[in-house]
């Protein structure tokens, strides 16, 4: 398996399209262009994204940037199956036979007209995964060329050590901000870091712009107070605690907008204080540590 490369800020796509901000493919193939002129040269997606529609519009916008392949990499995903009258799926549910993350990869790279994905996340773990079936699969498509690495999303210590006996398990893609902040203590990011898991956060904002509450506004005063020190905003504050930890932690950005992009990746190059850092999370926990 080769090594994985992505960029130190990811772009994900998941508002893109029609579950968001429903962009037209002039403004994809130039939200796309900017992305790379900036050093965001990885993009996330999944299969389901935009009820199975965002692929098919990005990859249209793709084409349209004429921007090599080989300059940028693509995350996507696979597993879950929403109900659709044209998929014959009646129930949301997980699905992880052999035949179906073959089919499913194949689709991808049809709408994001691509010969391979650089990751393949398998989305959300499923009881009733098996890690025999899957990895033949992922053997299959490696040996094809159609994916370079695979990874899961959302996965326990257990349920990726569970795939990890038979497959090599290169990322954990997990919420994780500062209002999530679970896997740094429950073992999920020391985990990836003694089996050399790169981790990426999804929702790196956490829900500090989605809500209005007690936390949200500790955080914010905090954050407010420490952006001018560090020539940033509240986002890039929020950011550079995530990129502090040493698991090397890459989060998976969901705006649409360049300039905030473009806040993320000078977010990159901040070194936190380490009493910021912890003024952070105490305003998140809303006390001191112990
Ligand atoms: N693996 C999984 O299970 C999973 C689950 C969910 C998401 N994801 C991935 O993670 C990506 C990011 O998720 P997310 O969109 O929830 O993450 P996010 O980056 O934490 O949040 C982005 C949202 O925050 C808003 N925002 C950003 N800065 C703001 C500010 N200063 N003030 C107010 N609003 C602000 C953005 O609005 P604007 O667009 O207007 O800037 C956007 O709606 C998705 O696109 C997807 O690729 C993966």
């Amino acid at each position: 398996m080769q090594s994985l490369q992505f960029s130190p800020i990811v772009a994900g796509t998941m508002t893109w399209g029609i579950w968001g901000k429903n962009l037209t493919t002039q403004q994809m193939t130039q939200l796309i262009t900017d992305c790379v002129a900036n050093q965001i040269t990885s993009f996330d997606h999944a299969d389901i994204y935009g009820d199975y529609t965002t692929e098919t519009a990005f990859g249209k916008a793709f084409k349209e940037s004429n921007i090599n392949r080989n300059d940028v990499q693509f995350i996507s995903k696979c597993g879950i199956q929403l109900p659709n009258v044209n998929r014959h799926t009646t129930v949301k549910h997980y699905q992880y036979s052999k035949t179906y993350i073959i089919e499913s990869v194949t689709n991808s790279l049809k709408n994001l007209h691509t010969d391979y994905l650089d990751v393949l996340l398998l989305h959300r773990p499923s009881p009733l995964m098996q890690a025999e079936e899957i990895a033949a699969a992922i053997d299959i498509l490696i040996s094809q060329g159609k994916i370079k690495a695979v990874g899961v999303s959302n996965f326990s210590n257990t349920q990726t050590a569970l795939l990890h006996s038979e497959i090599d398990i290169k990322v954990n893609q997990l919420e994780f901000s500062l209002t999530h902040n679970e896997a740094m203590l429950n073992g999920s990011l020391d985990y990836m870091q003694t089996n050399q898991i790169l981790p990426m956060s999804w929702s790196p904002l956490g829900s500090v712009f989605k809500l209005d509450n007690e936390q949200t506004q500790r955080i914010k005063a905090v954050a407010s107070s420490l952006a001018a020190a560090y020539n940033t905003t509240v986002d890039g504050i929020l950011l550079a605690w995530i990129l502090k930890h040493p698991a090397g932690i890459i989060p998976v950005c969901g705006t649409t907008e360049i300039a905030r992009l473009k806040t993320a990746i000078a977010v990159t190059s901040i070194k936190m204080d380490l009493q910021d850092w912890f003024k952070l999370w105490e305003a998140s926990a809303g006390h001191e540590v112990a």
